[in-house]
């Protein structure tokens, strides 16, 4: 059987394949992986990175999920079980500027990936989700809250939650895990695949990156009067092969979903910029400039997960869920 990842090219996209091929045959489930990507925003090098750390070739098709034909004929060729979408464009400043585009690609093309897959009878789906759905809720941050976006990026996330929630209300026979990212960061030990943002950064941790290898001059701080440990934004970074591995273990319990199950992904813990700025610093041995400069219009001070649930439903027990909008 195989397993269908879109936009396994990508940052998240690309380790999620790795923790698969690795984890899941460790474990005594081998899965045929279908990658379908448009490399809008990822490069085919991505395979054979993939290649060399794992040892297994991966089926690569390049297509748009948003495209139904290609879709179909890909349904049609590859016996899928399971899909996990994370094809969907992610820059929160460029979705302000470009909203049909982010209306399109993200909330059209899963309800075309949704409606190729009810075709095909494929009900299993792992949804990347994220923690901009909790709008300004007060972390920590728990699968009860009530959700709402500021920009629309966050409407797009918000939206396909209602969508899957509303699919999975209207047939018992869907299984969906809507993981909620809090912020990924860091890249495979290997060094082979990593975050290779175009342009300059809008996060964080690959803008610290680059700042300390000399390509760009200095960080801007947006902010140092928020009611934190010292001033700075605090939010929940988790590395991305722990969050890749999030994905692994929710694949791997998809049976213990009737439904549609919003699950947080974060560590629990929140680290301010500085304390980034300053540990990256001493890891590194290198200096990090940086500047003291307003707000970033739409930043909240604080954001970090309650990760209990992941616990429960991902890590230990045998409990079943069900539903939960
Ligand atoms: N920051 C700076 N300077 C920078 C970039 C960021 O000081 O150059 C600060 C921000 O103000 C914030 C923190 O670093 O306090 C993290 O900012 P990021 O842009 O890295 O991440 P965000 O928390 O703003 O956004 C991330 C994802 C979004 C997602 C959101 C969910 O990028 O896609 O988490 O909570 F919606």
């Amino acid at each position: 059987m195989s397993l269908l990842i879109t936009g396994g090219t990508g940052y998240i996209g690309s380790h999620t394949v790795v923790e698969i091929q690795m984890l899941a045959a460790s474990e005594g489930k081998e899965w045929d992986i279908v990658i379908v990507d448009d490399l809008s925003n990822s490069s085919t090098k991505v395979l054979d990175r993939i290649k060399q750390i794992t040892s297994k070739s991966v089926t690569f098709i390049k297509a748009d999920v948003c495209d139904y034909d290609a879709m179909n004929t890909l349904f049609e060729q590859y016996d899928i079980e399971a899909v996990i979408h994370f094809a969907g464009h992610k820059a929160v400043g460029e979705s302000s500027e470009k909203p049909l585009n982010y209306y399109h690609n993200n909330v059209s093309g899963t309800v075309t990936l949704l409606r190729v897959m009810e075709l095909h009878k494929v009900k299993k789906l792992v949804f990347s989700s994220s923690a901009t759905v909790y709008g300004d809720n007060i972390s920590p941050l728990n699968e009860t809250m009530s959700t709402s976006a500021t920009n629309p990026y966050g409407q797009t996330k918000l939206m396909i939650e209602h969508i899957l929630f509303d699919l999975a209300k209207s047939d018992s026979d869907w299984s969906i895990a809507c993981l909620r990212y809090f912020n990924p960061i860091g890249a495979h030990h290997s060094g082979l695949i990593g975050e290779n943002p175009n342009g300059i950064p809008n996060n964080l941790l690959p803008y610290v990156a680059q700042v300390a290898v000399g390509r760009l001059a200095q960080l801007q701080v947006f902010g140092d009067d928020y009611d934190t440990v010292d001033g700075t934004g605090v939010r929940d970074y988790i590395h991305v092969v722990d969050l890749a591995q999030g994905h692994v273990k929710a694949l791997q319990n998809l049976d213990k979903i009737t439904g549609c199950k919003a699950i947080n992904l974060g560590t629990g813990n929140g680290t301010s910029v500085l304390e980034i700025v300053n540990t990256f610093k001493e890891i590194s041995q290198q200096d990090i400039p940086y500047k003291i400069v307003p707000r970033r219009l739409g930043d909240l001070a604080t954001v970090y997960a309650n990760a209990d649930l992941a616990n429960e439903l991902l890590v230990e027990s045998n409990k079943k869920f069900t539903n939960d909008d």
